[in-house]
């Protein structure tokens, strides 16, 4: 696959994939080919057995300044809808292994939108988080109405939405939007840690754990429970289960294989 807009390191470090979104005089802004190409490298990384988590990242001055404003500045409603930029999203939202954003600068627009279609976000103390597309004549297109309220509630998420304010890396620690805020310096190793953390679990547990989790947000508490109850059991089919109970009892550390 020839990246143009993207950098992928598939062993930045050993089971953890690196994403480097690499339009940086654009701010990264996302146009249909970078976000095709980060479609692309997900579904190819995702069914890739040495890699047990993500990190998607931009530079230190922007994450990513959201869609491409001048690509689509021209278009009507019905390229729009033939363009179908959207099912790209679609698409990334059905990676099932662990995605950690490392964000600095800008996240604003389908930026802060493809920050909350990952599943953690770290972020330097120089992060801005915004859905500005109100101040262009639009509205967020990419979940933004939607992951937003659901993070920081109604009221917060109103104003950021109907004024295009921007919150600070604080501020959205504070509101539930971001894990952790840090150094600028440390931002991308802080999320190597978080992602190497969750790489020395069990991979049929993390993604067994990570879809429960994702399936709280569209149904009832009743049908999440007969969900995570199935995939609870599931695991006692595959060797991890097994290894890491015994571990414990033998007070060791265990070697979760994926199995
Ligand atoms: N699309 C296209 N180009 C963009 C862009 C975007 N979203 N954001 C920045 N750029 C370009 C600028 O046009 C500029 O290019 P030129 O040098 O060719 O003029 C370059 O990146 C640098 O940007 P600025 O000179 O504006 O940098 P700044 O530091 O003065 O300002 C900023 C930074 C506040 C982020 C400002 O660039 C900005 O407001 N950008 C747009 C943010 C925005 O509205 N995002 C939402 C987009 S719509 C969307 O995302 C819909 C959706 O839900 C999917």
């Amino acid at each position: 696959m020839s990246l143009e807009f993207i950098k992928v390191d598939k062993q930045y470090e050993e089971h953890i994939a690196l994403i480097q979104l690499n339009r940086p005089k654009e701010l990264n802004a996302l146009n249909l080919q970078l976000m095709g190409e980060i479609r692309d490298t997900l579904k190819e990384l995702d069914s890739d057995d040495s890699v047990r988590a993500i990190i998607i990242t931009g530079n230190e001055k922007a994450f990513a300044a959201g869609a491409d404003i001048k690509q689509m500045a021209g278009k009507t409603a019905i390229d729009m809808l033939n363009i179908d930029q959207f099912s790209t999203w679609d698409q990334i939202k059905k990676t099932k292994k662990p995605l950690i954003a490392a964000v600095s600068g800008f996240a604003l627009g389908g930026g802060c939108e493809l920050c909350m279609h990952c599943d953690m976000i770290v972020a330097s103390e120089t992060a801005k988080f915004g859905q500005p597309e109100i101040k262009i004549g639009v509205m967020p297109g990419a979940g933004g109405t939607q992951r937003l309220t659901k993070a920081i509630g109604k009221v917060k998420a109103m104003e950021m939405v109907l004024t295009g304010k921007f919150i600070s890396a604080e501020e959205a620690q504070g509101a539930g939007l971001i894990n952790k805020v840090v150094p600028v310096d440390v931002y991308l190793s802080e999320a190597v840690k978080l992602a190497k953390e969750v790489a020395s679990m069990s991979p049929v547990a993390v993604k067994l754990a990570k879809e429960a989790v994702l399936e709280s947000f569209n149904t009832s508490l009743d049908e999440g429970l007969v969900l995570e109850r199935k995939n609870f059991y599931l695991l006692f089919a595959g060797e991890d289960q097994k290894e890491g109970m015994q571990a414990f009892i033998e007070k060791r550390k265990p070697n979760f294989k994926g199995k």
